[in-house]
């Protein structure tokens, strides 16, 4: 198997993590574009850390001009065999309320102006998204969450619209009635990609406010989001350290198969 080399990508809010140690900062180039950032690797404890803040230092990108095929490759470059995804959202669920974090393990993809694959003309692939979370990263942050003292849910589904508007109150009363927990803007098609170059990926849905569904909540500002994230922004940096420095040595192999999804992926003969 191969060597452990953890990526993390932060969202709004964490630009930067500041527990990493011998950090270089690596600007590495992609064929399918630019990356929000330059890659910051160093190590926590015995793991290699890649860092990459989603929407740049200074928050330049919106969820919809993220190139996230570049985001990824450079990753992918970089050895990232597990992802976390650090993500601001808003909670449809009354016991989700602002300051928690959620591990989601589904997604429902409402975006529709991103590039979301790496395959087409050419080659053509067809990956499984049945399960988007790899259940042994998902498990080791759980079981950071756990050591660190900081309470995590388990389970639900993200539904990531394009944004960069917030949803209408008839929006988010749909979601809501549909089942889903939680809102965001970025996980899509991250997670998606994230597959397509065979990286385990989780996602930390850290929820920032109610959305506009909540009777006591009339709508979302982006200065409500801002607010909760900065005082959230700590503990999850601390989380995300404890995975790392909880990580194995080793990359373990996914349960999901999200580290071959390959395998039985490609449906294009192999040029003559
Ligand atoms: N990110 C944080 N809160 C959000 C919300 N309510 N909708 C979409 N994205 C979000």
């Amino acid at each position: 198997m191969a060597k452990a080399v953890l990526g993390i990508v932060g969202g709004s809010g964490i630009y930067d993590l500041p527990g990493l140690a011998d950090v270089e900062e690596v600007r590495l180039a992609s064929p399918w574009g630019e990356p929000s950032d330059a890659l910051r690797i160093g190590r926590i404890g015995l793991t290699k850390v890649v860092f990459l803040s989603r929407h740049g230092r200074g928050h330049r990108l919106s969820p919809s001009d993220i190139d996230y095929r570049a985001n990824i490759d450079v990753l992918k470059r970089a050895d990232v065999t597990d992802l976390v995804s650090l993500t601001a959202v808003g909670s449809f669920r009354e016991d989700l309320p602002p300051g928690t974090f959620v591990l989601v393990d589904q997604f429902v993809d409402r975006t529709h102006r991103r590039e979301s694959s790496f395959f087409g003309r050419g080659c053509v692939a067809h990956v499984s998204m049945a399960h988007p979370v790899a259940p042994r990263l998902q498990e080791r942050v759980a079981a950071a969450a756990d050591a660190e003292g900081i309470a995590v849910t388990r389970g639900g589904t993200l539904v990531c619209i394009e944004g960069p508007q917030f949803s209408s109150r008839a929006e988010s009363e749909t979601y809501r009635g549909l089942g889903y927990a939680v809102i965001g803007m970025t996980a899509m098609p991250e997670a998606k990609l994230a597959r397509e170059a065979e990286i385990a990926y989780a996602s930390i849905a850290m929820v920032t406010d109610f959305d506009c569904w909540h009777p006591g909540h009339d709508h979302v500002s982006a200065a409500a989001v801002v607010a909760v994230m900065a005082a959230n922004a700590e503990r999850a940096r601390r989380l995300v350290a404890r995975v790392a420095r909880d990580f194995p040595a080793e990359h373990e192999p996914c349960p999901a198969g999200s580290d071959r999804a390959l395998d039985h992926a490609i449906m294009t003969a192999p040029a003559a």
